[in-house]
């Protein structure tokens, strides 16, 4: 195969979750240039519409739907929709996540649920119904969007959320459990774990997110000295979705700019 076609994806269906915003957008977008057709789907059904017509005006079939990852009835009938519409799916980004920041002393119940419930229960959920479709295809690729911050402690003046880093931290070792659960049914299942990336749960434009409070700090920080770019997810997505990425299942690809490995 040559190197262009290792990552082409024409005639491939992707479903993107939280697809209507932030990473999860500049995802669907990225698999739409490489050729794929992409489902959009979220709670709020007007912004996954948004991103369908920039993925339509690229030329390729794209379809929204309102979905709620923590609803199993919601996942089951929208994962329905998708395969009845599209016919095959073979791409799943779980980009879908929430986060709190409160103290861990005073974490409220109700926040660390919620935030379980979409980062984990959802992401489980998302790529057990989507599993059972590609293992009946034998060919599948499920990327799970984790978290730089879920690998280890971070100081509360950075991200105060015991919750957030708790179920990113989860939402990896999940990716490598099924990556070695599946891997004989022809599935490759990888997480990307993003750094500090200057949109959608990080938007600079929103009081006490983390790019907003220390965003030039940070970028001081980083070693290649800047913060996240839409390029940079993208990259990283085209490979797990493509044949480039074959023989490489359970991993976790770590897109900070170099401040973990600090
Ligand atoms: N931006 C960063 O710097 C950064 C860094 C590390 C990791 N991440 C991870 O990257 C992913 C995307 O985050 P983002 O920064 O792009 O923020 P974002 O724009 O807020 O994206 C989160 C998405 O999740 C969706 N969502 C939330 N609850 C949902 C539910 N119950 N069911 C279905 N969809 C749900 C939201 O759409 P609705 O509200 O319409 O449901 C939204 O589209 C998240 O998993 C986040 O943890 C981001």
């Amino acid at each position: 195969m040559s190197t262009a076609k290792l990552f082409d994806l024409t005639g491939k269906t992707a479903m993107v979750t939280g697809g209507g915003s932030g990473l999860g957008r500049i995802m669907a977008l990225a698999l739409a240039e490489a050729g794929a057709n992409v489902a959009v789907c979220s709670r709020r059904l007007e912004v996954c519409e948004k991103v369908v017509q920039e993925i339509e005006v690229l030329g390729r079939q794209a379809l929204a739907l309102a979905l709620d990852v923590t609803d199993p009835e919601s996942v089951r009938q929208g994962v329905d929709k998708v395969i009845s519409h599209f016919g095959k799916v073979e791409i799943l980004i779980n980009s879908s996540g929430t986060v709190y920041e409160t103290p861990a002393t005073e974490m409220p119940l109700k926040q660390w649920l919620e935030m379980i419930d979409t980062n984990v229960t959802g992401t489980f959920l998302m790529c057990q119904a989507l599993g059972r479709h590609m293992i009946e295809n034998e060919y599948g690729k499920i990327i799970n969007i984790s978290s730089s911050i879920g690998f280890k402690g971070t100081d509360p003046e950075a991200v105060d959320s015991v919750g957030y880093t708790t179920s990113k931290g989860a939402v990896m070792t999940l990716t490598k459990d099924l990556a070695v659960k599946w891997g004989r049914h022809g599935l490759t299942v990888n997480s990307i774990a993003p750094g500090v990336f200057q949109t959608g749960m990080n938007n600079p434009e929103i009081p006490g997110t983390l790019v907003q409070k220390a965003g030039p700090i940070i970028a001081s920080q980083v070693p290649v000295r800047r913060l996240g770019e839409d390029n940079d997810i993208a990259g990283a997505v085209l490979y797990f979705a493509s044949a480039a990425s074959d023989y490489c299942t359970g991993q976790i690809l770590v897109v900070d700019g170099g401040l973990g490995a600090k």
